[in-house]
């Protein structure tokens, strides 16, 4: 390996090099691209932090049609925040956007700050993503370390340590504000993430077709997926339940709003329970009646970050049921086309199946 620094290297080569590919290559027709304003780029900046451009786009149409500014985002009902990002994933990511939104209603009249710190106080905006937004809205001099640059910056210069560890990101982060040009900086922060996110890819980059091939020294080593350093894979836990699918005669099926923290916060789901416990007696717990019937769904697995979670779906039949469920802001019973909610992705897909009595809704008697 060299350790030289190749011209394309320094700051001021590095910018122009990536800011001609880009202006070549890169991508100008996103929708977050188009009547550019800090609010649009917050929102999309949000979604991308972990989705990819191609999932986001429709997304961002629907969210931004029904709330085009802070204000109209800020007085929203969480519940319709939470609808606009069902199947999206990350649901904290909406629920931070919600919050910010109203904090920048009622501490900054309604304008996203334009400080750095400020910014970056917000919930849900770090120190990456408030430089993202300062210049892609703003074209303001604001480097950003996200995931795309990480891997871009540790391959162009061999960077071997874990990006986990402070040390790594000291080194990166200065990495970054050093390349960082004064002049074009909203163009050079979106061509630096749409290098990392369509030719410095995680597995097999395209790097004939990337402009810094000649210059980059995990090229030059021969391997440019090694960077940046895998971190010790753990296995994946396992976790099981069962989602109870109770419905009553008049065809609604019982929702449970789910605590704010924890995987679906904040999302209407069906009440879960531990894989052990008995569905029927769960049953008359919820809604103080015992399953007229009941049957057993096929088992699915849903994947988050960290674990995997095998849930089965117990669909229950009841009959007359207690007020009080209606009564529980917490419980409410649902039918497909009352007033949209926030639901997770295989809520939603069952709740859609029910809808169209792709299940097969006959219960057996116990
Ligand atoms: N990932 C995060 N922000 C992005 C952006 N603006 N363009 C492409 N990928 C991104």
């Amino acid at each position: 390996m060299t350790e030289t620094v190749t011209e394309a290297q320094t700051p001021a080569h590095f910018a122009a090099r990536l800011l001609a590919w880009h202006d070549t290559h890169g991508r100008h027709d996103l929708p977050w691209q188009q009547h550019i304003d800090p609010y649009r780029v917050w929102v999309s900046e949000i979604m991308l932090q972990q989705t990819q451009v191609s999932t986001v786009i429709p997304y961002f149409r629907r969210f931004t049609a029904r709330f085009p500014d802070v204000r109209a985002l800020a007085d929203a009902p969480e519940d319709e925040v939470l609808h606009h990002w069902t199947g999206l994933g990350y649901y904290a990511r909406a629920r931070n956007l919600h919050k910010s939104a109203q904090l920048v209603r009622d501490a900054h009249g309604g304008e996203l700050p334009r400080r750095l710190e400020e910014l970056a106080a917000l919930p849900g905006i770090g120190r990456s993503t408030a430089g993202a937004i300062l210049a892609i809205a703003c074209n303001e001099r604001a480097p950003i370390l996200d995931g795309n640059v990480k891997r871009v910056l540790t391959r162009v210069f061999a960077i071997d340590g874990d990006t986990t560890k402070a040390a790594t990101q000291k080194q990166l982060w200065a990495i970054a504000d050093a390349l960082t040009p004064a002049e074009r900086s909203g163009a050079y922060t979106q061509a630096i993430m749409d290098l990392g996110a369509t030719l410095c890819t995680r597995t097999r980059p395209a790097c004939a077709l990337c402009p810094f091939a000649a210059d980059c020294r995990a090229r030059a080593e021969g391997n440019p997926a090694r960077f940046p350093a895998k971190k010790k894979t753990k296995p994946v836990p396992e976790r099981r339940c069962q989602l109870l699918v109770i419905r009553n005669p008049d065809g609604a099926v019982l929702l449970e709003k789910r605590p704010g923290t924890g995987i679906w916060g904040g999302l209407w789901s069906f009440p879960e329970i531990p894989e052990r416990e008995d569905a029927a007696l769960a049953c008359d717990r919820l809604v103080g009646a015992p399953p007229a019937g009941l049957r057993r769904g096929k088992p699915f697995r849903h994947t988050f970050s960290h674990f995997h979670l095998d849930a089965t779906p117990m669909f229950l039949a009841v009959g007359a049921v207690r007020a009080q469920v209606m009564e529980d802001q917490r419980l409410i019973w649902y039918k497909p086309g009352d007033k949209p909610l926030g639901f997770a992705a295989p809520v939603k897909r069952l709740l859609d199946a029910l809808a169209n009595e792709g299940i097969e809704l006959e219960m057996n008697q116990q």
